[in-house]
């Protein structure tokens, strides 16, 4: 039996009747996960919670189409299946089955997690509800595939999304402040892996179908330029940095290649490019903030000497790009700690944290949408000097396919491509 089908039992007596629904108290005694970035064991630990509960006004009727959903297995999908040219209609008909139990295991995760009393917390939960319901009506009213309606959808449940992660880190920092053993940054983070790589896969199907009728370009692109892309985020992270902290550090941008059809050096391969360009903003971002703070940024002279540099190479089967700064490095006793999403020094508390540095989720998260393409993500601290972090991409993403994550079963992010430290 799975874990939301124990939950249910355990919640079933406590279901109250009111005048026109039922209030569905869920997680009273749920048993905690361990989740690990591995794989996902469940732990019973036959405790009550004194926290609150995360409460829920929904009809039984919705509460087990929930839970029969959490508990189906998700089908991930694979880049040659996004590199065809898919009829909307048939695309439309996977997400109306997929996206619901994918939502519905996000919300188990939420469900599960020891404590959710914290307003942003609630409010994930609730969004994630309503985003459930919503499809799961039009996919039981809309026998006929009606393009205009599903396009409003998927759209709706994309801008209720946009500020998901903000809300988790608001109200995920707040829970570890307060409850520091059992929400400690091992257990926030195998908690978040597994709920963003899910909700990543999920924002990738729902932004190919808005692809696919033409609203947006391809989330997946089979020739894509990995330099126009390089560029263009570059010169937005150093608008940002100049609006944020008034230094606008130099970067610098270099490509080579062994193969000669890749002309000057730069390589042409099918991948995500919005996931590339946001791992790299995330790293420039931190580049051009630690370059920003450093002593005598606001000397134009001092910023020239010390310029970001990226540099994207490749070979017949991969491409690797390195970022490197001259901005001082993170010191050796951080560690793997800069891996965590609680870990941040930016001079901000999360309430106020800026677009430019803040929350601690930069890293964390760039690494997981490298592993997301079939990657991976590294850094290497040279302290007192500077920052290089690498990012290692496969350039044949077309056999790639996605993990879901899913509590019922094990799952695991590929293991990493050969990182090739020497
Ligand atoms: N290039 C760098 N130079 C110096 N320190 C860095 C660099 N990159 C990361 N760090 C350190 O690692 C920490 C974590 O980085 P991360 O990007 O995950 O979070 P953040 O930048 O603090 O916040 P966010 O990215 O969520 O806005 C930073 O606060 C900083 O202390
Ligand atoms: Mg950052």
């Amino acid at each position: 039996m799975n874990h939301c089908a124990r939950t249910l039992q355990t919640l079933l007596p406590t279901l109250h009747p009111t005048k026109n629904s039922v209030v569905a108290r869920i997680n009273r005694n749920a048993t905690p996960l361990l989740l690990s970035s591995r794989g996902i064991r469940l732990q019973s630990q036959n405790r009550a919670f004194a926290s609150m509960a995360v409460a829920d006004i929904i009809s039984i009727a919705d509460r087990l189409d929930i839970d029969q959903h959490a508990s189906m297995k998700p089908t991930p999908l694979c880049a040659s299946v996004l590199d065809r040219s898919i009829q909307p209609e048939e695309a439309a008909h996977f997400i109306k089955s997929e996206f619901p139990i994918r939502c519905a295991e996000r919300i188990r995760m939420i469900e599960c997690l020891p404590y959710q009393d914290e307003d942003e917390l609630l409010e994930v939960h609730k969004r994630h509800i309503q985003s459930f319901l919503t499809m799961r009506r039009i996919a039981s009213n809309d026998l006929e595939y009606n393009e205009k309606e599903f396009i409003s959808v998927v759209s709706e449940i994309l801008s209720y999304d946009e500020d998901t992660i903000l809300l988790m880190m608001k109200g995920l920092h707040q829970l570890s402040k307060e409850r520091p053993d059992e929400m400690n940054a091992q257990y926030v983070n195998s908690f978040l892996d597994a709920f963003l790589l899910n909700r990543l896969g999920t924002e990738v199907m729902l932004k190919q179908y808005l692809a696919y009728v033409g609203i947006r370009g391809n989330v997946f692109e089979r020739s894509c330029n990995i330099m126009a892309v390089t560029r263009d985020t570059a010169q937005a992270v150093q608008r940002l940095c100049v609006r944020k902290t008034g230094v606008r550090p130099k970067i610098t941008l270099e490509a080579a290649s062994v193969l000669k059809d890749d002309k000057e050096g730069v390589p042409i391969f099918s991948c995500i490019p919005g996931a590339i360009s946001f791992v790299l903003q995330e790293i420039l971002k931190n580049s051009c903030h630690a370059t920003a703070m450093s002593e005598g940024a606001t000397d134009y002279n001092e910023i020239a000497k010390r310029p970001i540099s990226v540099i994207i190479s490749a070979d017949e089967k991969h491409v690797k790009i390195r970022v490197s700064d001259r901005a001082g490095g993170i010191p050796f006793e951080v560690g793997k700690n800069v891996w965590s999403y609680l870990y941040t020094t930016a001079n901000t508390n999360v309430q106020d944290a800026t677009e430019l540095a803040g929350f601690g989720v930069g890293l964390p998260l760039s690494r997981l949408y490298t592993q997301y393409m079939g990657g991976s993500m590294n850094l290497v601290s040279l302290p007192g000097y500077g920052t290089q972090a690498y990012v290692f991409l496969p350039r044949d993403t077309i056999s790639q396919c996605e993990v879901v994550p899913d509590l019922d079963h094990e799952w695991h992010v590929q293991e990493p491509i050969g990182e090739f430290i020497l």
